[in-house]
């Protein structure tokens, strides 16, 4: 059986991707911190739906504190989600992204570096680190992240690439915002699916023109993996789902979905948010063999349609 090691393994990323090893024959231990980022009982429900199952091994603690080589020992890949996300709340908690983003990751990259099972450590690194570059976003560019957390994954991602060499080959992913059933509950798409169906106002910083690369988590998933046997290393590459979408197109598309009128509010652009992403895929198709294949309007009616369980739940329970 081949083992792999999940951090953030309780994460909305990182609990799909272990779900997805686990249905494929992999060993996986995954570690997790359980940091009060958001709602801790997502993160226990998460764990809870993986610690049951054959091969999973959950390791509860921070990455600069638990004893790493003795949790890494025997696996041949790292996968590294665990991470602080979130651009908005990292101007006023830069230290925590620092030691929850880089220094953790230092302290990971070396653990693999001395573990020698380890042949290939996979990090989630993010479309942040590119600022406002021109469109569409190519590997190449400039990186002028405009957010602490961009900065924190740029940072991070530099170190674990430094890590890269014959023995331990190292690749950084840079998704481009992540959606689908379960997301984080910080994100644009689950807000306002949520609003759609308890009828709370959606607020729309700007005027709604900003768009996204929005990628689907099976997507991502099918990215990361193929990551981990590619011929690739020391490099960073796209992931992102190949159309732009803009805010005003998914309230639409919100619309259609649910049947609900929506209260829709606008306040001024939000500090950090870049104006637009997209990402160039060539990369990614040429090194990974990756081509996203979920289209967004089906992606989203899957998260909308989870929302309004999730809802309805919350209401049975209250
Ligand atoms: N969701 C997105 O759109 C997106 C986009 C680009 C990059 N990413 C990156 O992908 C990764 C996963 O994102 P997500 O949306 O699943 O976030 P998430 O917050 O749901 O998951 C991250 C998990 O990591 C854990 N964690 C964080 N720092 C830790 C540390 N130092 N030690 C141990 N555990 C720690 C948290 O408790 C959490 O469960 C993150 O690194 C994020 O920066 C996400």
């Amino acid at each position: 059986m081949r083992k792999a090691v999940v951090t953030g393994a309780a994460g909305f990323i990182g609990a799909r991707l272990s779900h997805r090893l686990l249905d494929t024959g992999w060993e996986v231990v995954g570690i997790d911190a359980f940091l009060d980022t958001y709602d801790p009982s997502e993160k226990l429900a998460r764990a809870a739906s993986l610690v049951p199952r054959k091969g999973f091994t959950l390791a509860t603690g921070h990455l600069s504190e638990l004893s790493l080589p003795q949790w890494l020992d025997g696996a041949e890949v790292v996968f590294h989600l665990a991470g602080r996300a979130g651009v908005r709340a990292s101007f006023a908690l830069e230290s925590r992204y620092r030691r929850d983003n880089v220094d953790s990751s230092a302290r990971l990259a070396a653990a693999a570096k001395q573990v020698p099972s380890v042949r290939r450590l996979v990090y989630a690194s993010s479309s942040s680190v590119y600022g406002d570059a021109p469109l569409p976003f190519a590997e190449d560019a400039a990186t002028r992240p405009v957010s602490p957390y961009g900065t924190s994954k740029l940072e991070a991602e530099r170190i674990c690439l430094a890590v890269s060499g014959e023995e331990l080959e190292a690749v950084a992913l840079r998704y481009f915002t992540v959606y689908g059933p379960g997301q984080r509950p910080d994100m644009g798409l689950r807000i306002f699916a949520e609003a759609a169906w308890t009828g709370r106002p959606i607020t729309v910083f700007g005027d709604g023109t900003q768009s996204r690369d929005f990628t689907y988590v099976d997507d991502i998933v099918d990215a990361t993996i193929r990551a981990a046997s590619a011929r690739v290393a020391g490099l960073a590459i796209n992931v992102g789902g190949g159309s732009r979408v803009n805010l005003l197109e998914v309230l639409d598309l919100l619309r259609q979905l649910t049947g609900r009128r929506l209260d829709v509010r606008h306040a001024d652009f939000a500090r950090g948010d870049v104006r637009h992403t997209a990402a160039d895929l060539s990369r990614a198709a040429q090194l990974l063999d990756f081509r996203a294949t979920t289209a967004f309007a089906d992606g989203y009616a899957a998260e909308v349609e989870w929302a309004r369980s999730a809802v309805e739940d919350a209401r049975r329970s209250a």
